[in-house]
Parts: C-alpha cells; structure tokens; sequence
C-alpha cells in the first residue's frame, strides 16, 4: 500500500479512450494527485489534458517517464504495457494495467475491487485490470454464487466500438455516414464492415473455435471467483453501439432459488443496480447505462429448460466500470 498525502500519477495513453477517462475520473473522485504526467506516443506529444484547472504537456512515452511517479495507469495497448510496465516498476511506481498484457499471468493480482480486493496487497507492481466483459460477470456471479453455488454459466456479449478504441469509434460512425449516402466503406478497426453488422469475432481464433478472449473471460471469471469449478463458456460479439456492453447470461446453480430472490440478492450487491420492471417495458439498455458507474441488470427470469437455472441481462459502460472507473477504484484501495 502506497502512504502519502499527495501522488505522482503518470497516465500512459492519455489521449486514448480510456486513459481520457481515467483522468476524468482521477478528477471527479478527487484522487490525491499532486502531478500528472499524460503520456501518449510522439503522435500527441505536445497535446493538453485539462485537469483540475489546469492544462498537462502530453510526453512522448520513453523509458525515463517514470521517474518519481508513485502509480502509473497503462491504457496504451498490450505492446506498450508489455514494453514498458517493468521499466514503471523499477523506477518505484506501481502499475495498474487496463491492457490484457497481464490477465494470464497467475502471479499479478487480476482484481475487481468489489469481489477481491483482499487480493491487492499480495502485487509486486503490477495490478491487471480484467477485460470489461469479465467485470460485467463478476459483479452479478458472485453474490449469486455466495448464495446457491454456480456450476456453469453461458454468456453472449455484444460489445461496442468504444471497447476496441477511438479508431473504432471513428469507423462506426464514418461507416454508418457512408452507407446512408450510398458511399463505400473504409475498415481498419474490424476485419468486417461493423455499421448496420455484428461480427462474432473478438480476439484470435483458436484451435478449439473459441477466440482468445472468449478463452479468457472464462479463465478470468474462475480466477477473480477463486473457484477453478465453475464452467464458463462465451461467445463475443462486436455489435454497432458506441458505448456500453450488454450481455445475455445463462447461470446453472447448485441450490435452487427463484427468480425473486436472486433480484434481492443482487439488489444488496455492490456496484449493481437492478433494473427489472418488464410490466412497465424497463430494463437495461446501452442508451440509458452509458456513463453510469454501476452494472445494471435486469430480464431476471427462470430458466424453464434447468431445475436451478436463471437467465438475466446485464449492461456495463466499458469505457467507465469496464476500464477506467476499476483501475482508478484499484488506486482508491492502494492508497486507502
Ligand atoms: N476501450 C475499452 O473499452 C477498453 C476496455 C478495457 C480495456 N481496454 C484497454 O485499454 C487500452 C487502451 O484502449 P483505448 O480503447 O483507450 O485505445 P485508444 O482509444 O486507441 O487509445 C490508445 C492510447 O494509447 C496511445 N498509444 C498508442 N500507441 C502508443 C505508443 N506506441 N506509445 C505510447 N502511446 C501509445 C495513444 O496515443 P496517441 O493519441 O498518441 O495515438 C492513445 O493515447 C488497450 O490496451 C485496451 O485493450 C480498453
């Protein structure tokens, strides 16, 4: 734990989407910042970041950026994390990393603030963020799986552009402003056209059929659960949203419980906000969940083909709890 009254932060792609969030944040919750340091490639270098009042040179980011800083956010990609998060670490600062450079490695703490900060302590510099999928997941299965023990769950995602980046963002818009004027299409961020789409392909693809990321919110969900016995299994999709991913989860449990009392269950969870009103047509949507900090979920309902099943929906603002919010949550308990 870090014991000081004000930190030296440095943000590594901070003119990115998540790591302009990130700063946002630091901002909004008032984080013990006593300098930042916004870091991008020589592409931004010059640029301002805007925070409490005041305009920060971004810096090209080098091996000697580090120096002094007290807690480095990585949201550059896994190149730059991979390149330059030891080198954060040897100069006395700990990392916290949105990249999935890290989530593999069982010696980095894999965290979720509201389900295993008691892991935190145990880092050795570096903290990983999980994917914004796994953190959508996690915060509904574990006050379930406390409750009735889960044996499986199936999940579909339907993941925005923001989640692939600002040259995602760009694409999707620019796609969908072509096609509605009978113009061709450019594609960098997707290997297909992604307005007016959904491409069932989020990662590498593996032997098995499943793409890495499919692979790893399987891995990642067992890890921040601490129980290597539930069954995951997971198709991704990108689909044409800016913001926010949504995902269709089927859960298996041990113990029977209905319906009513999985929404109370989650109703007292932290950082969940269950909006399940089907009479009155409310339940969680990407329009309404953008820029929230709780998951919302709703569609809680039996599962009719399963004796302890239940079927439920649950929304996340990847940019902000999928990413930035759990990395700056993770800084609030460093510091605590
Ligand atoms: N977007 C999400 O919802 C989400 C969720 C979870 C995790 N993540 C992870 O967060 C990271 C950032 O994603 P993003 O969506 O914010 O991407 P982004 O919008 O494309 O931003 C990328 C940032 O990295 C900087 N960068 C790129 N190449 C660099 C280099 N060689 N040296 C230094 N800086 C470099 C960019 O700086 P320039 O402006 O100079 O290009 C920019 O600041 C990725 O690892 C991603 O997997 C994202």
């Amino acid at each position: 734990m870090l014991q000081k009254k004000n930190y030296t932060v440095a943000v590594v792609g901070a003119t990115g989407v998540i790591g302009r969030e990130v700063v946002e944040l630091l901002e909004e919750r008032n984080f013990p910042v006593h300098e930042l340091i916004p870091l991008a490639s020589e592409r931004s270098a010059g640029e301002k970041v805007e925070f409490f009042g005041r305009n920060w040179a971004v810096e090209k980011l080098a091996g000697s950026s580090f120096k002094g800083v007290d807690i480095a956010f990585f949201a550059a990609g896994t190149a730059q994390s991979l390149a330059f998060a030891s080198v954060a670490v040897s100069a006395g600062a700990v990392v916290i990393d949105t990249s999935n450079a890290f989530r593999n490695d069982p010696a980095i703490p894999l965290i979720v603030p509201e389900v295993n900060s008691h892991v935190i302590p145990r880092h050795a510099g570096i903290i990983a963020n999980p994917h914004s999928s796994t953190i959508g997941m996690v915060l509904v299965l574990k006050p379930i799986h406390d409750a009735a023990k889960i044996r499986r769950a199936v999940v579909t995602t339907f993941q925005s552009a923001s989640g692939m980046g600002k040259n995602a963002i760009d694409e999707l818009a620019q796609q969908t402003v072509s096609l509605l004027n009978f113009r061709d299409i450019k594609k960098s961020a997707y290997p297909h056209q992604i307005a007016f789409n959904c491409i069932p392909h989020d990662g590498e693809f593996l032997d098995s059929g499943d793409t890495t990321e499919e692979i790893g919110l399987a891995n990642e969900t067992r890890r921040i659960m601490e129980d290597d016995t539930i069954r995951v299994t997971a198709t991704s999709v990108h689909v044409p949203v800016f913001r926010c991913y949504s995902e269709s989860v089927n859960i298996e449990m041990e113990k029977k419980i209905p319906a009513d009392e999985i929404r109370a269950i989650l109703s007292s969870a932290p950082g969940i906000l269950v909006y399940d009103d089907p009479a009155r047509n409310l339940y969680p949507m990407a329009i309404d969940v953008a820029g929230k900090d709780e998951i919302y979920v709703g569609r809680i309902r039996k599962d009719v083909s399963l004796p302890n099943g239940i079927n439920l929906w649950l929304v996340i603002d990847n940019v902000r709890k999928g990413a930035a919010l759990n990395a700056v949550q993770i800084a609030e308990h460093l510091v605590k």
